[in-house]
């Protein structure tokens, strides 16, 4: 069953931004792309760099550390077939955004 936790409010991040929030004491990326809430690993599949501190165009992330690239609402490389993060489920309920890890 998924074990949903608050990380934010619809308010703290608008269209285009991110953050690095924490569930379960994993560091999770949340992306908000047009309104809709999406969440990936914080960990880049490079060498570990914070992709919730990346720069965010669209639905694709580049890594602040080598400039990987990642989509958002899939956590897949947008280059390299194959090559991925993990991404979360999230949900908004009111004005709270909530991520689950399991
Ligand atoms: S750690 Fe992300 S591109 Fe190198």
């Amino acid at each position: 069953m998924s074990n949903f936790v608050r990380v934010a409010s619809i308010l703290d991040l608008k269209p285009g931004e991110n953050k690095v929030v924490e569930v379960n004491g994993e560091q999770v990326g949340l992306f908000n792309v047009d309104g809709e809430f999406y969440a990936i690993s914080n960990t880049c599949a490079h060498r570990g760099g914070p992709l919730g501190e990346g720069y965010l165009e669209g639905d694709i992330v580049t890594c602040p550390w080598h400039g990987w690239r990642f989509n958002v609402k899939t956590g897949n490389n947008a280059i390299m077939p194959g090559v991925r993060v993990p991404s979360y489920q999230v949900k908004v309920e009111g004005s709270d955004v909530f991520v689950s890890i399991d």
